[in-house]
């Protein structure tokens, strides 16, 4: 009956709902316990959530600085606020959460209560492009707390190849979900009528090499010497040069045509930034490493806003970074 409907009408009547896709994914998983399928559906809630207000943000105020700065020193804009607010109710409630680290918060959270999971957010990445309307993201990434832990710092500062799952939302022309839990890469796309993330991109892979570039080069004078000689050949070399200036808008466009994206000196946090996107990016069969090219994945965290270089992107693009890095 459903195969007719959709053949007659070209509708797919059959589609995969986020919420589908992690309850298939859990009864792939033998030893699952369904925890993580808790902890996910609460995360798209505050993803949903966030997309709400950042869609209506114009039309209630949101727009512009909240007068606050957050721990890094940064002015915090209203929805920064919000967002965090949003993030960290949506995490406590789901109670698998026990330790959460957010860009916003200058202490980590430790909520009472049950949950064996340590979740470290930017809950609005790309802020203070908020007021022009363009794309900003939630970036994310969880790990499972080390045996017989109540929730401890140590619970975070691991190398983000242990990470259990990782990922973004970017609130855009339509919120966009790219996820994975280790097993690939996949993105679902917000459909706002019927308030689901749809299945809209399967098992993603990066293009192994793409002739774009992704960076500030407003600050090419404070970059080491082999990196300005990598960035003057890429444009002997005809690359085009696309920066949005919301790492998530950035790392979107990245992974799904290819290319390089560098932030080679130190802004970017580990915990929140830079490694969920290498975590996303290797699971896509792309790379992440840091200017000195380390493994972005490798690196064990003294703090909790520890700050990292990155270069991530296409395999083959990383690869030809390295090469200056090898003859710095
Ligand atoms: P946030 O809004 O969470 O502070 O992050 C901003 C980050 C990131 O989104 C972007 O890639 C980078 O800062 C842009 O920095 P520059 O303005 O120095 O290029
Ligand atoms: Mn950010
Ligand atoms: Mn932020």
């Amino acid at each position: 009956m459903t195969d007719t409907a959709s053949k007659q009408f070209d509708i797919d009547t059959d589609i995969i709902t986020l919420t589908r896709f992690i309850l298939q994914e859990q009864q792939n998983v033998k030893s699952a316990t369904g925890e993580l399928t808790i902890l996910l559906n609460a995360l798209q809630f505050a993803f949903k959530f966030i997309a709400h207000n950042i869609r209506r943000a114009e039309l209630v105020n949101l727009i512009g600085i909240s007068g606050t700065a957050n721990s890094t020193g940064d002015v915090q804009k209203k929805l920064d606020v919000i967002g965090d607010e949003i993030f960290i109710n949506a995490m406590r409630s789901s109670n698998r959460v026990k330790v959460l680290v957010s860009e916003e918060q200058e202490d980590l959270i430790v909520f009472p209560g049950g949950g064996t999971y340590a979740v470290c957010t930017d809950p609005i990445d790309g802020s203070s492009n908020i007021d022009a309307g363009v794309s900003v993201g939630t970036i994310f990434g969880v790990y499972k707390l080390q045996e017989g832990s109540t929730g401890a710092i140590s619970d975070v500062l691991k190398p983000g190849r242990e990470l259990v799952a990782a990922g973004y939302c970017m609130y855009g022309a339509s919120a966009h979900l790219a996820l994975t839990t280790g097993n690939g890469v996949n993105i679902f796309t917000l459909d706002v009528q019927i308030g689901e993330f749809i299945l809209t991109h399967k098992d993603v892979k990066i293009p192994q090499t793409n002739k774009i570039y992704s960076l500030n080069e407003g600050y090419f004078l404070k970059f080491p010497g082999y990196v300005q000689e990598y960035l003057t050949d890429l444009k002997k070399d005809n690359y085009s040069l696309r920066y949005i200036g919301s790492m998530v808008a950035d790392m979107h466009r990245t992974l799904l045509y290819g290319g390089i994206f560098l932030y080679p000196t130190l802004k970017l946090r580990l915990l929140y930034e830079s490694n969920p996107m290498s975590f996303l990016m290797e699971q896509a069969g792309g790379l992440g490493v840091t200017v000195d090219g380390d493994r972005i994945l490798d690196i064990i965290p003294k703090s909790i806003h520890e700050k990292s270089s990155i270069a991530v992107g296409s395999k083959g693009e990383v690869e030809r970074f390295l090469k200056y890095v090898n003859k710095k």
